[in-house]
């Protein structure tokens, strides 16, 4: 079965074409055009700005995404298109092309959820067999989330932000110490620079709360007063950077492992944009290995928002026949799993 998946949800433009045939999944092209040179500077997604460029860029996308896979829209089985959670007037570009082209191509369609798609990033190519149960630790701009992953299509969340999502923490931090944007990688890059001993410290809230809910607005705000408080911090940069990373691995690993233990889960995957981070994916495997966990984390160019996880999400949705009429797609940017 050829999925064509679709992602507008934030701020990249993606179009993919899978192959899926009895679980197993061969990538034919993963085309994403990102809009982080736009965005940059205005430190942030501008959601009127994120729209037009979708406008622009979505067909030429898909074409490219089409001829990459040397494979025509007659040859498409399914159409996949992420619906929500994401910024409406994002959204809404990707689902319109989606109803466009099944329209068109008179072709099924089936409606992604962007954090779901997240989770099946980690079944584009395992190095092992996905045993389930299995907890999956999404982390990116917008989510933070622990979810039980029972079966296929089957998720249960236990524990989600109450306030910013790990990377949006990322991005804070960043901004307050004039680092760029996205904020993560420039975090990671300067935390990558310290060595020696440690004395700064922040919190790490709600690390040995009985919940498996996250808090990272506290974290900013103590990076905030120890920056105020250190008149050096400039030349500190390197040891701030790496004690924030070291305080938001810490609370990921702790609620991981205690989440994992309690619900008795086989396997622990990673997943989402803050996935890209070096040390997180270095630390949470050496832990949930040492637990006896099988762990997966996804291929790097799979970490950020792309449109194969979505490809791969509505193959697994479409095997188990969830079409929707076109005519029925719709947006929601508050969906949740
Ligand atoms: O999944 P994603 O592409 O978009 C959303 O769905 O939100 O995630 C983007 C987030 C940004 O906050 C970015 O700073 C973070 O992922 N990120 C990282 C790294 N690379 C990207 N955070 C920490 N370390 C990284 N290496
Ligand atoms: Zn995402």
């Amino acid at each position: 079965m050829k999925v064509l998946g679709i992602e507008t949800s934030c701020d990249e433009t993606a179009a993919s074409v899978i192959e899926g045939s009895g679980g197993q999944i061969k990538v034919l092209s993963n085309i994403v055009s990102s809009q982080i040179e736009i965005h940059k500077k205005y430190n942030g997604v501008v959601p009127e700005v994120a729209a037009r460029e979708h406008v622009l860029n979505i067909l030429p996308v898909i074409n490219e995404a089409l001829e990459k896979a040397d494979t025509k829209g007659g040859e498409i089985d399914v159409i996949a298109v992420t619906v929500g959670p994401g910024l409406i007037t994002s959204l809404i570009t990707g689902i319109e092309t989606a109803k466009t082209l099944a329209y068109a191509w008179n072709l099924p369609v089936v409606a992604v959820n962007h954090i779901e798609a997240h989770i099946y990033s980690n079944f584009i190519e395992p190095k092992e067999k996905i045993k389930l149960p299995a907890l999956v630790l999404t982390v990116s701009g917008g989510h933070t989330q622990l979810v039980l992953m029972e079966g296929y299509g089957k998720f249960k969340t236990i524990g989600s932000t109450l306030d910013d999502a790990a990377g949006e923490a990322f991005d804070k931090a960043a901004k307050l110490m004039n680092l760029g944007y996205p904020g993560g990688p420039f975090v990671s890059a300067r935390a990558e620079e310290f060595s020696g001993e440690k004395k700064i410290e922040l919190a790490r809230p709600m690390i040995n709360s009985s919940d498996f809910n996250f808090s990272f607005s506290g974290l900013k705000t103590s990076l905030l007063y120890s920056l105020k408080k250190d008149k050096d911090w400039k030349k500190k940069i390197p040891e701030y950077a790496h004690e924030f990373q070291q305080a938001i691995i810490d609370v990921l690993i702790k609620k991981t492992v205690r989440a994992g233990k309690k619900y008795k889960v086989e396997t622990v995957m990673l997943s989402g944009g803050v996935s890209a981070n070096r040390e997180l994916r270095e630390q949470l495997e050496k832990r949930a290995e040492k637990e006896g966990f099988l762990f997966l984390k996804p291929d790097l160019q799979y970490t950020t928002d792309n449109a194969t996880m979505v490809a791969v999400a509505g193959y697994f949705k479409a095997k188990k026949k969830e079409f929707m009429p076109w005519k029925n797609l719709k947006a929601n940017c508050n969906l949740e799993i």
